[in-house]
């Protein structure tokens, strides 16, 4: 049986938190408390907090959980007094619902310093990631028309299964006498960045062929020393706040060679698109007159930029939690040759409704949630736990983490069953107790659907032909870009046909 450890076990003191939380509105019945009254952990806790961040193990999440534990559900904290912010963090549903409302028409998630920052010097439009108010908005609605209805991404199901089938021949032709893949992670990332290729630059990009060629190779290597830079960028000391530092320069190169490779690929599938037969929805995305070019670039850059790191770490959990639990491997097997059959035939709509294929993923992401925490600035202020938080005051919504393990919310947190999310009573309980690894709201992950559907199509492709073990140290999740596996994922593939 799997069983999940670390502190977000200890939750005795959290759910007498929440339920004193909870009474405090009708205790008082006189409107939200003051900002300064959030709780707020003592000086000598924020010295010893200053102490460990200087470890190379610090781990933000745990960090967290520890600090809702002792202060309730809603508290602040400055973890770099005088060089980071103030951050409330919140986790009761109630919170959570009323972030949402209060998400307003222009939903402002503060940007990623770094990528605005080098957007800006090379004269860019800053992309939906980083955009805000109107020009974010204008942008992000013709995105939504494009790429978020059913049937634009089931238009791209084949091609994804297509792409996912090709890894598993990538996968039989690399195993190693231990029925391994060696750097799986490596191989992973391609298949992401192939099955991200399908729909952002509406090309197959070979990166499985024997000879992969010079134009793909080189997009490789800027993508994964822009996600590299970005790393160092975002979580080290800010010194490129400063002065132009090395990783700063290389990161900005980084992002003009990915736009430079993108903008000539846009220019070719609109020029094949250009006879007025849009045969997909790039195609009909780029003939749309409400856009510039170089915003249409750099929506795609941000397709690539935000759904290749992020799709090929979070494969990695559903892999490990069903290698792990060949019990539940075998019950989805059976579930994908109903339906999918020899694999000859197959859709987005087929991958998309498989039940028991959701039922994983959604449990997968109870446990290890692809990103941990989603964050806002309110233009209006907001009131969460009956405490008024004052406009633009960063807030961290970190009710995954919190409440996923929660015996409140889940019977047996602990245990990976995936058919819990086949009870509806299960389902209304974990409405806005969790809010699942992309974001809330307007401002939600426009690339879900995408995302969900190359893991539907990896996990089919893989569980079609293998049989999957996993023999060594427990997996745990790591905070990055977005959660990482603790572990090398050492995957044995074993042919079904053996
Ligand atoms: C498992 C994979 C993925 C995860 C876990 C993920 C997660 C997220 C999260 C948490 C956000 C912030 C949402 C919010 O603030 O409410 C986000 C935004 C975004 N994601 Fe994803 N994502 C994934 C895959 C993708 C893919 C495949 C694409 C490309 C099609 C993509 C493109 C974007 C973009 C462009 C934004 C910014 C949206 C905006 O600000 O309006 N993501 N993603």
């Amino acid at each position: 049986m799997f069983r999940i450890r670390g502190p977000v076990h200890q939750l005795q003191m959290l759910q007498l938190c929440r339920t004193y939380a909870a009474k405090i509105p009708t205790i008082n019945n006189v409107g939200p408390q003051p900002f300064n009254s959030i709780p707020t952990p003592s000086t000598s806790t924020q010295v010893k907090t200053l102490l460990k961040l200087l470890r190379k193990d610090f781990d933000l999440v745990e960090h967290m959980s520890k600090r809702h534990q002792e202060l309730g559900p809603v508290y602040k904290e400055n973890i770099l007094p005088g060089i980071a912010d103030v951050t409330v963090s919140c986790c009761s549903p109630a919170d959570t619902e009323a972030m949402l409302r209060s998400d307003g028409k222009y939903p402002v998630r503060p940007q990623t310093g770094p990528l605005e920052s080098v957007r800006n010097d090379l004269k860019l439009y800053k992309g939906i990631s980083e955009a805000s108010g109107e020009e974010w908005y204008k942008v992000r609605s013709v995105v939504n028309n494009h790429f978020l209805q059913n049937r634009s991404v089931w238009s791209y199901g084949e091609k994804h299964l297509k792409v996912s089938q090709d890894f598993t021949e990538y996968i039989a032709k690399h195993l190693d006498s231990n029925n391994e893949v060696p750097d799986f992670e490596n191989a992973i990332k391609r298949w992401s960045l192939e099955a991200a290729g399908v729909f952002s630059l509406d090309t197959r990009l070979g990166l499985f062929d024997d000879e992969v060629s010079e134009t793909s190779l080189e997009l490789i290597k800027a993508m994964d020393l822009f996600f590299e830079n970005l790393s160092k960028l975002l979580f080290g000391v800010q010194f490129w706040k400063t002065f132009e530092t090395f990783t700063y320069k290389d990161f900005r190169n980084c992002q003009k060679e990915i736009y430079n490779a993108v903008s000539l690929h846009r220019r070719a599938v609109q020029h094949k698109g250009s006879n007025g037969k849009e045969t997909n929805q790039l195609q009909s995305f780029l003939n749309s007159s409400l856009l510039t070019d170089n915003e249409k670039d750099m929506v795609m850059v941000d397709f690539l930029s935000g759904g290749i790191e992020t799709t090929a770490m979070s494969s990695i959990f559903p892999l490990y939690l069903l290698a792990i639990h060949p019990e539940k491997q075998d019950i989805l097997r059976q579930e994908i040759q109903k339906y999918i059959g020899d694999f000859t035939i197959g859709s987005g709509k087929v991958l998309a409704e498989m039940p028991y294929l959701n039922a994983v993923l959604r449990e997968t992401q109870r446990i290890f949630p692809f990103v941990p925490f989603y964050s806002r600035k309110f233009k209006n202020g907001i009131v969460l736990s009956n405490y008024q938080v004052p406009p633009d005051q960063l807030v961290i919504n970190s009710a995954n983490f919190v409440n996923n393990k929660d015996p409140a919310y889940f019977d047996e947190p602990d245990v990976f069953k995936p058919e819990r999310w086949f009870d509806p009573a299960q389902r209304k309980k974990a409405a806005f107790a969790t809010v699942g690894s992309f974001g809330v709201g307007a401002r939600k992950c426009p690339g879900r659907k995408f995302a969900l559907q190359e893991i539907h199509s990896l996990i089919a492709a893989i569980l079609s032909q293998y049989r999957i073990e996993y023999h060594y140290k427990p997996i745990r999740a790591k905070l990055g870009l977005v959660s990482y596996p603790s572990e090398k994922a050492r995957f044995t593939f074993i042919p079904l046909n053996e």
